[in-house]
C-alpha cells in the first residue's frame, strides 16, 4: 500500500499534484511519501511484535538525511555498511546501541569510529576482519560485540547479482568454518560473540529460503550452546521483496508469522534488517520526455532521467512500471524509454506499453524509494536529482538539486 494516487487522472503524492511538484522543482526528481515510509516501517516491525525484536532499517536502500530521521522517530534502529553510513545514522539521532554493521571490508578507521559510538554489533564476516576488530578495539581498550555472518547455502531464486547466501557469494563465513571462528572469538579478549547473522539476498518472493536459512542457523545456534558459547541475538538480515510488477511476494505478516513460527521458543532477540520493503513503494521518480523519436523498428520516448540517476534497469534489467502523471485516455503504444546518457544500457524500461506520450509530457517511474538514489552518480557530468518528502500538505526538500558547481567543486 503506498500514497501515490490518480485523483481526477492526475498523479497525487499524499496532498501533493505531482505535476505541481514537477514544475515548481524541476526534473528528474524523486518524490518520497512520509506516511508511506511510516506505514511501511510499522507494518513491518508490528508483523514482529509477538517477539523480542529490533527492526534495524538497511540504510543502503535509501540513506536520505530526512527518511532516517523519521523512521528513527519511529523507533527504528539501522543497518549499515560504512562509516559513511554510520555518520548518516548518527546524524539522523539513531541510538547507536540500535545500530549493526554490516560489510565485507570493515576498515580499521570504519571500526573505530562504529566504536567510538558505542554501536550494538558488529556482524563480522571473515576471521581476518574478528582479528582486525580485536586489535582496534584492543588499542582502544574496549571489547567489541560481534556476531558472524553465517553463509547458509541457501538458493534465495533471485537476481544473481542480488543474491548473497550461497557458496560462491562473498559473503560470510560458511557454516563449517564458523565454529572454529565463534571458538576463536571466545577466546580474544576484545571480542565478545554475542550474535549469529545471515543475510541471504534481496527482493525474495517467497518465505521457504527464509525458512531454510533459519533452520540451518537454528541447528547451528544448538551446536554453539554445545560449546557453552551463549549468545543473546538472531539477526535474519534483510530481502523481503515487493511488487514491482506481477510478483506477489509474502505480505510482512505473513512473513513474520512464518519466521515467529519457528521461534517461539528461541530465547534470541531477533534483528531484522528490512530495506526495500519499506522504502521501495515510499517513493517514485519523475522525468520529463525530452524528445520522441521512431526508427522502423522501434519508438523511443527520450526522458531528462537517465541509469546515472536510476540503474536498476540497466544492473539488474529490472522493472519498473512507469505511467502518466496526468492521464488523458490515449491508445496504448510500445516504446523504449530512453535517457540521454552515452550507453546503450541507458533506459528505464523496453517494448513497454503506453499510452500515446508527447514531448514535454511527464512520466512517474513507480518503485523508486530504494536502490534509486541511493545509487545514482554524476556520470556524463550529469547533476543529481532533487529529492522532496511529501508529508500529508507538507513538501519538503529533502536533497537540493546538485548544480554544475557541485560537480567539479572537489576537483582542483
Ligand atoms: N542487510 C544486508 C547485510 C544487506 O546486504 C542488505 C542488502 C539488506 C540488509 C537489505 O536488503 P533488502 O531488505 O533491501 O532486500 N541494489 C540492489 C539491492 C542490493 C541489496 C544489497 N544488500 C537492487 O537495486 O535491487
Amino acid at each position: 500500500m503506498h500514497h501515490f494516487e490518480y485523483r481526477d487522472g492526475k498523479l497525487f503524492a499524499e496532498e501533493a499534484n505531482v505535476t505541481d511538484l514537477a514544475e515548481k522543482f524541476g526534473t528528474p526528481l524523486y518524490v518520497y511519501s512520509a506516511a508511506t515510509f511510516r506505514r511501511h516501517f510499522k507494518a513491518f516491525d508490528s508483523a514482529f511484535s509477538g517477539l523480542d525484536h529490533l527492526t534495524c532499517y538497511s540504510v543502503k536502500a535509501n540513506s536520505n538525511l530526512s527518511v532516517l530521521k523519521m523512521l528513527a522517530e519511529e523507533g527504528a534502529g539501522m543497518d549499515i555498511v560504512s562509516g559513511g553510513e554510520l555518520y548518516r545514522a548518527l546524524k539522523a539521532g539513531v541510538a547507536p546501541e540500535k545500530i549493526v554493521y554490516s560489510g565485507v571490508g570493515k576498515r580499521p578507521s570504519e571500526i573505530k569510529e562504529a566504536l567510538t559510538a558505542g554501536i550494538l554489533m558488529f556482524n563480522v564476516e571473515s576471521v581476518a576482519e574478528l582479528r582486525r576488530i580485536n586489535e582496534v578495539a584492543k588499542e582502544m581498550g574496549v571489547v567489541a560485540r560481534v556476531s558472524f555472518r553465517i553463509n547458509p547455502d541457501v538458493d534465495p531464486q533471485t537476481h544473481p547479482y542480488i543474491s548473497t547466501g550461497m557458496k560462491k557469494n562473498k559473503f560470510g563465513l560458511d557454516i563449517d568454518s564458523s565454529l572454529e571462528a565463534y571458538k576463536l572469538a571466545a577466546e580474544l579478549e576484545n571480542v565478545e560473540p554475542i550474535g549469529m547473522d545471515c543475510h541471504i539476498g534481496s527482493q525474495l518472493t517467497s518465505i521457504d529460503p527464509f525458512l531454510e536459512a533459519l533452520e540451518k542457523l537454528l541447528n547451528f545456534y544448538q551446536k554453539l550452546k554445545g560449546l557453552g558459547i551463549e549468545i543473546k541475538y538472531l539477526d535474519l538480515g534483510g530481502g523481503l521483496g515487493i511488487p514491482y510488477d506481477e510478483e506477489e511476494p509474502p505480505h510482512p505478516t505473513e512473513f513474520g508469522k512464518a519466521l515467529m513460527d519457528k521461534l517461539a521458543d528461541v530465547p534470541l532477540t531477533v534483528i531484522l534488517e528490512p530495506g526495500r520493503v519499506i522504502a521501495g513503494n515510499a517513493g517514485i521518480m519523475i522525468t520529463e520526455v525530452v524528445y520522441t523519436k521512431s526508427n522502423p523498428s522501434k519508438n523511443f520516448l527520450i526522458v531528462d532521467a537517465a541509469m546515472n540517476d536510476l540503474i536498476r534497469p540497466s544492473l539488474y534489467s529490472s522493472y519498473h512500471r512507469i505511467d502518466e502523471v496526468e492521464q488523458r485516455g490515449r491508445d496504448n503504444q510500445e516504446y523504449d524509454v530512453v535517457g540521454p546518457i552515452c550507453e546503450s544500457t541507458d533506459f528505464l524500461a523496453r517494448d513497454r506499453e503506453l499510452p500515446g506520450i508527447e514531448e514535454g509530457e511527464l512520466l512517474a517511474v513507480f518503485s523508486a524509494g530504494a536502490y534509486g538514489f541511493t545509487m545514482a552518480s554524476n556520470y556524463n557530468s550529469r547533476p543529481r536529482a532533487c529529492e522532496l518528502i511529501v508529508d500529508g500538505d507538507k513538501v519538503i526538500v529533502a536533497r537540493k538539486r546538485e548544480s554544475y558547481e557541485d560537480l567539479i567543486e572537489k576537483e582542483l
